[in-house]
């Protein structure tokens, strides 16, 4: 296996007004192509930030992220969007979908951006609705769904590109159990089959066991990683 992403000494202060917060105190992480990654930990602790790191969504305060050994601080505006576009899928913590589009209209934005033909959107649209359980669904638009609805609708926009990298916050959190399980199983097909690569953050242990390894997170800092084999054995290993 390769690296897709590294990340070196993170750390991520935001400023509001004249208080500030340290939201990521020195963060390092690797992440192998085709590898299912969880990330864990409380509210508060820092990993919606790290994930919107390692896609180029904001930029940490010092440290780097390197995606497929490119430095993402160096690329201008333009290169970094258009990585975004069609390397990265990203399902936002808060759905994020635009209310005036239809469910597969919604899923065609990324295709559209990247100059799609409107037919060929359609199909690959109705094809990654399909995949998430939404395709009767198509027509209507976000404020006609359930939130767990919604979320699948954004799960579906975020895999439609094909992306190398999925970033998922709380995919999960608005789904009944049998959905939930259904979205692993697409997560676990995707990354078994297609050879993508699956960093989700969670807060169901069910959920991440699904992944090759988890990250526990506390106060900005990683402080366990542990493995899952999927023959159900559990390996600690640098807790710190
Ligand atoms: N834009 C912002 N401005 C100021 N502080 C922020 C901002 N975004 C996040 N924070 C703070 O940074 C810390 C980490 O936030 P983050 O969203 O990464 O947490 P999280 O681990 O994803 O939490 P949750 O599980 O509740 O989603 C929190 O204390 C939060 O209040
Ligand atoms: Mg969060």
């Amino acid at each position: 296996m390769s690296t897709i992403i590294k990340a070196i000494a993170l750390t991520k202060t935001y400023q509001s007004g004249s208080t500030s917060h340290q939201a990521l105190r020195g963060v390092d992480v690797e992440i192998e192509r085709g590898e299912f990654v969880a990330i864990m930990g409380p509210s508060g602790c820092g990993k919606s930030t790290l994930l919107h790191l390692l896609g180029g969504i904001d930029k940490a305060t010092t440290g780097q992220v390197h995606f497929e050994a490119i430095d993402m601080a160096g690329l201008s505006e333009t290169q970094l969007t258009q990585l975004r576009r069609r390397r990265i899928g990203f399902v936002f913590q808060k759905g994020l979908l635009l209310p005036m589009l239809t469910a597969r209209e919604n899923v065609c934005v990324p295709l559209k951006l990247d100059g799609v033909a409107a037919a060929e959107c359609a199909k690959r649209a109705d094809a990654a609705l399909e995949a998430v359980g939404m395709a009767q669904r198509a027509n209507h638009r976000p404020g006609e769904m359930s939130g767990g609805e919604a979320q699948r609708v954004a799960i579906a926009r975020a895999i439609v590109t094909d992306p190398a990298v999925i970033l998922a916050d709380e995919p999960t959190g608005a789904l009944d159990s049998v959905n939930s399980l259904r979205i692993i199983e697409l997560f676990r097909s995707l990354v078994r089959d297609h050879n993508q690569t699956l960093i989700l953050v969670t807060h169901d242990p069910e959920v991440a066991k699904a992944a090759d390894r988890m990250i526990r997170m506390r106060d900005g800092t990683v402080v366990e990683t542990v493995l899952f084999s999927h023959a159900d054995r559990l390996t600690k290993t640098a807790a710190s």
